[in-house]
């Protein structure tokens, strides 16, 4: 028996009179690439075999052939005996033709009832939808680092900033606690999209549905296409389900906002580890040096990491751009949505495992750290709700601090190094008192609210954290 798939130029029907050129074939082809899917691929390939066969629509014989032979393309696969060809343009035919190699009529039949554009549509939600569920780990990795980090330092006082001027001091618990939020909210995003990328397009076929009595319900529950109450999810629309890649928009969305978190997290690592703030030192492991200048230790990771930002929200820009222009359903264009996802996936992977390694290995410079919050007079604001205490009004108060911002400065002191008598001068209000407000330490504590940065608060939050990631 002839194999039809094997010579591309019969692959379609007997209506084409001469082959496809090399260079169109090199063009159209997607296997280099799209052979990643080989295995959301065959689960689905067996998931539709096993309901043709329930549905009597292929026989019981051939549903064991389509699993033996996949069993062996599998085995071919992983072992990577399993020849890959161009001329068959993708991970699909590829497959197929394979099967029907190992298998013969068996291998024939499986396409009853489908078409490569449910097929392609089922075989990136199944493996988003795995990568998915390893970024959300990845994603819990490095909350916990964050935390681990933080648990450490609710005592350890660095200036907050507004505007990258001194504003307030803040632990540094409470500003690497800040981060955590986001990728909290990065992981539950992950789990939104997941959700609609984990439906069935498969049934739709070409674009319009099919005459066969398929099962789509038995196929999506066989893949785990189900809700949380386990009903199966299934596309509604045919047309939709095989040109639909919102989910893949969403991801690429999602994604771009998590390397946003991650890139403002590499800036203040970036500006934190600059001589001229010392506040931190990343474990050496994670530095490079400098051909030409031996002191240097220079922070690549996260600057990279902040440069592979740019290529994520690239890949959204791409994607979005890539459907704009498509009327239903399916069109080729859709094969081009394959790179910028697999680059997105891996370059997010990649970067949160180095980050969750990276957070757990830097040290602190806490004294650094308190000395540039006594530099700029950050505990101004608390001196401010101290004459509040007293009677003042919040905007009098704030008048009057400034003058005595203006006078500590020319002095060259911190606020807290002006003499009692001199503060006196500003607001006769000042008693003795106002020494414990003018300290980091209970300019800290003061910030009580619920989400302040008040260690007391703080550790509460690390302990719901833990709980909350469990
Ligand atoms: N390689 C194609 C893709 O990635 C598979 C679907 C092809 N369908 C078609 N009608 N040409 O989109």
């Amino acid at each position: 028996m002839t194999n039809q798939l094997d010579k591309k130029s019969q692959a379609w029907s007997a209506l084409f009179s001469e082959p496809m050129s090399e260079l169109v074939k090199r063009y159209t082809s997607s296997v280099f690439f799209d052979k990643r899917l080989w295995q959301a691929d065959i689960a689905g390939s067996l998931a539709h075999a096993d309901m043709l066969a329930a549905q009597a629509i292929i026989s019981a014989q051939d549903l064991a052939d389509i699993q033996r032979g996949m069993a062996q393309i599998t085995a071919e696969i992983e072992s990577g005996a399993f020849e890959w060809k161009l001329d068959l343009e993708d991970v699909h035919l590829n497959i197929e033709a394979r099967l029907t190699q190992i298998v013969g009529m068996a291998g024939k039949r499986l396409h009853t009832g489908r078409s490569r554009n449910d097929q392609v549509a089922t075989d990136v939600r199944l493996w988003l939808r795995s990568e998915i569920d390893l970024i959300t780990e990845l994603l819990v990795g490095l909350q916990k680092a964050l935390i681990a980090a933080a648990a450490e330092h609710t005592e350890t006082i660095l200036p907050g900033f507004t505007h990258l001027q001194v504003a307030q001091p803040v632990s540094f618990a409470h500003h690497l606690l800040a981060y955590v939020e986001m990728f909290a909210r990065d992981a539950e995003r992950m789990m939104d999209v997941r959700r609609r990328t984990n439906r069935l397009p498969l049934g739709s076929a070409a674009l319009a549905g099919t005459g066969y009595p398929l099962d789509r319900e038995r196929v999506a529950r066989a893949l785990g296409m189900v809700d949380t109450h386990g009903a199966a999810q299934v596309c509604h629309n045919s047309l939709d389900a095989v040109s639909d890649r919102d989910f893949a928009m969403e991801f690429a969305a999602a994604a771009s906002i998590c390397m946003v978190h991650i890139s403002r997290l590499s800036e203040e690592l970036i500006i934190w580890m600059s001589q001229n703030f010392g506040f931190i030192q990343l474990a050496d492991r994670f530095t490079t040096g400098s051909s030409i200048m031996p002191q240097k230790k220079n922070p690549d990771v996260p600057e990279l990491a902040r440069g592979k930002t740019g290529r994520v929200v690239g890949h959204l820009m791409g994607l979005i751009t890539l459907m704009k222009g498509q009327p239903l359903a399916y069109n080729k264009d859709n094969q081009e949505d394959k790179e910028p996802l697999f680059d997105t996936v891996d370059t997010l992977k990649d970067t949160l495992r180095i980050f969750a390694e990276m957070m757990g290995g830097i040290t602190v410079n806490a004294p650094a750290m308190e000395a540039a919050a006594r530099r700029g007079y950050a505990t101004a604001t608390d001196l401010a709700d101290y004459l509040v205490k007293k009677g003042l009004a919040f905007r009098d108060a704030h008048e009057v601090v400034a003058h005595a911002v203006k006078t500590a400065q020319s002095l060259g002191v911190d606020l807290s190094e002006l003499p009692l008598a001199t503060l006196q001068t500003f607001n006769p209000a000042v008693e003795a008192d106002v020494f414990e407000v003018l300290s980091l330490k209970g300019s800290l504590a003061a910030r009580n609210t619920q989400g302040g940065t008040a260690p007391v608060r703080v550790r509460a939050e690390i302990a719901r954290h833990l709980a909350r990631l469990g």
